[in-house]
C-alpha cells in the first residue's frame, strides 16, 4: 500500500526541502520533487503545509494506577488523541510496585498496552531494589529493547527511590549501556510539607505547590546530577518546571556531563495561579507534579528550550476525571496528581513557539521529536522524514486554527489544562507506520495497530567509578 505527499515542504530538525514523500508499506521510499504517484496509491495534497517527523511524547501514563485510582485515559484512547494532535509516538512507563518483580510489571504493561493504534515504547522504573531487579534490568535491555529506566525521588511511602536504590540503579544502568531518567523532588522534604501544612489547616488545592517548593526540586535535580556524574551514567531530567532545576542542569552540561532535560507544554504555559481559583473542582484539575509555577519559571524553560538546555517536549499525560480528584476534597494530599495534553502539545508549542518567533520550525522538530529520539537511541527511523525511516509523518497545517477544549478534545478526560486557548497551526493528516490515521478532524484508528517499539541500548558505558580509580589509585599501597 503507497501513499504520496504532494507540494509540501520537507521539515527536518536541521533543514528544510520543498520535496514530495513516497510512502510504501509503512516505510518511507522516496523523497524529491515531482515524485509520480504509483498505481493505486493514495495522494495527499500538502501545498502550502510542512511535512515533518510525527510528534513522539516521551512522558505519558496511559491508564496508570496511581494514588488509589487509575488513570482515566488508555493505550487506545489515549494514542488515538496523540495522532489526533499529530503524535505519532509515546513513551510510557512501567512502574511497578515496591517488591513487585520488574519483569511481572512489564508484561502487565506490555499486556495493557496491546489495543494502542500508535507506537509505543516503555521507560520502567526502579521503585526498589535486590538481586532480582539487577537481572530484571538485564533482561529488559538484551532482550525487550529497553534503555531507559526512571526513578521517581518523590512520592514517599509509594514508589520513591531513596539514594541507595539510585545508586544501585545507576550503577546497573551504566553496565547495560542504559540511560537513567528522574523524577527530580525531594520526596521528604514534601512529605513532611505536607503534613505541616494539613497540620495548619490548609487542606485545599493552594497548599499543593506550597508542599512542593522550587527549592525542592533543584535539590533533587543537583542530586541525581551529582549522582550520575560520580557513577558516569547518562541522566534524562522528566518535566523540569524551575529555573532551579534548568540552573543545575545547564551547570553540569557546561561541564561536559551527559545530562538532558524535558519541559512540559503545561509547565510552558499555566502559571500556578491555577491553584487559588475558589471553585475545588478547577483547581484539583490542575494538580500535578512538579506543580504549575510562578510565571518566572515559564520564562526561564522557554529560554531553556530555545537555547538547547532542554531538548525535549512532553506533557506526562495523566488523567483523572473529577470524581477521581473529589477524593482529595478534604485533603489535597489524596487528589491523584496528574494533567492531560497528548493531543494539545504540538499545536501549543507551534501556537507559542513558532509563532512568537522563540523557536524555528526546524527546532519545532526537533524538541517535539527529533531530540527525543536521538536521546532514547531510535533516531534515524523515528524523528526524521528520510528514506528507510517509519513512514511517522504530520502534515501541518500552519493556517489551520481551533479553541482547544475538553468538550471537542478527543482525550478521555473532562478537563483540559488549556481551555479556550486559540490555537493556530494544526495537523491536517497523521500518517502512522505508513497509514493515514487522522485527516481534516477525522480520525480513522483500530485498537492494535500501535507497535511496540524496541530502543536499543547505546555504545558500552565505562563506568566513572573504575575509571576514576585507575586513574587515581593505580596499584593498591604495598605497606607489608
Ligand atoms: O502529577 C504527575 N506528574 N503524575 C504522574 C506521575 C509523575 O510524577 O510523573
Ligand atoms: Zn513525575
Ligand atoms: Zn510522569
Amino acid at each position: 500500500m503507497s501513499l504520496l505527499i504532494k507540494g509540501g515542504t520537507v521539515v527536518n530538525a536541521d533543514s528544510s526541502q520543498r520535496a514530495d514523500v513516497l510512502i510504501s508499506d509503512g516505510v518511507i521510499v522516496a523523497i524529491r520533487e515531482d515524485l509520480e504517484a504509483p498505481t493505486g496509491a493514495e495522494v495527499i495534497d500538502a501545498g502550502g503545509q510542512y511535512v515533518m517527523p510525527g510528534g513522539i511524547d516521551p512522558h505519558t501514563h496511559m491508564q496508570l494506577p496511581f494514588m488509589g485510582t487509575v488513570a482515566s485515559e488508555d493505550f487506545y484512547t489515549g494514542t488515538a488523541a496523540a495522532l489526533a494532535g499529530g503524535t505519532t509516538m509515546i513513551i510510557d512507563f512501567v512502574i511497578p510496585d515496591p517488591e513487585q518483580p520488574l519483569m511481572d510489571a512489564y508484561n502487565t504493561w506490555r499486556g495493557w498496552s496491546e489495543k494502542a493504534c500508535a507506537d509505543y515504547s516503555f521507560h520502567v522504573a526502579v521503585t526498589w531494589w535486590d538481586e532480582s531487579v539487577h537481572k530484571d534490568m538485564g533482561t529488559l535491555v538484551r532482550e525487550e529493547g529497553v534503555n531507559s529506566f526512571k526513578h521517581f525521588m518523590a512520592y514517599k511511602g509509594a514508589i520513591m527511590a531513596e539514594d541507595e536504590v539510585l545508586y544501585n540503579s545507576f550503577t546497573r544502568a551504566v553496565e547495560l549501556g542504559a540511560i537513567v531518567t528522574a523524577h527530580a523532588e525531594n520526596g521528604e522534604l514534601v512529605f513532611q510539607l505536607q503534613k505541616k501544612l494539613m497540620e495548619m489547616g490548609m487542606t485545599g488545592p493552594e497548599a499543593h505547590p506550597l508542599s512542593r517548593p522550587p527549592a525542592a526540586e533543584g535539590e533533587a535535580a543537583n542530586r541525581a546530577i551529582r549522582l550520575a556524574e560520580v557513577i558516569g551514567v547518562p541522566l534524562y531530567l522528566v518535566h523540569v518546571s524551575t529555573k532551579d532545576a534548568l540552573d543545575e542542569i545547564i551547570r553540569a552540561r557546561l561541564e561536559g556531563q551527559r545530562v538532558f532535560g524535558e519541559a512540559l507544554a503545561g509547565h510552558l504555559l499555566v502559571d500556578d495561579s491555577v491553584y487559588r481559583h475558589p471553585d475545588f473542582e478547577y483547581a484539583a484539575a490542575h494538580v500535578m507534579s512538579p506543580p504549575f509555577r510562578e510565571k518566572h519559571h515559564q520564562e526561564a524553560l522557554w529560554k531553556g528550550l530555545q537555547s538547547g538546555s532542554l531538548q525535549t517536549t512532553a506533557t506526562d499525560h495523566c488523567c483523572f476525571c473529577a470524581d477521581q480528584k473529589a477524593m482529595g476534597k478534604d485533603d489535597f494530599t489524596m487528589i491523584p496528581n496528574g494533567t492531560a495534553g497528548v493531543e494539545d502539545r504540538m499545536a501549543v508549542l507551534w501556537t507559542h513557539g513558532v509563532s512568537t518567533g522563540k523557536l524555528t520550525k526546524e527546532e519545532f522538530v526537533a524538541v517535539t521529536s527529533a531530540n527525543t529520539a536521538n536521546i532514547f537511541n531510535i533516531y534515524p527511523r523515528k524523528g526524521r522524514v528520510a528514506v528507510g525511516a517509519d513512514a511517522d509523518i504530520v502534515v501541518w497545517d500552519p493556517e489551520a486554527s481551533k479553541t482547544i477544549s475538553a468538550k471537542t478534545h478527543h482525550q478521555n478526560v473532562d478537563f483540559n489544562i488549556f481551555e479556550g486557548m486559540e490555537v493556530k497551526g494544526l495537523p491536517s493528516h497523521t500518517i502512522a507506520n505508513g497509514k493515514l490515521r487522522f485527516k481534516e478532524g477525522e480520525l480513522m484508528t483500530n485498537k492494535g495497530d500501535g507497535r511496540y517499539i524496541k530502543r536499543p541500548a547505546f555504545q558500552p558505558m565505562f563506568s566513572a567509578l573504575d575509571l576514576a580509580a585507575k586513574a587515581n589509585v593505580p596499584t593498591p599501597v604495598d605497606r607489608s
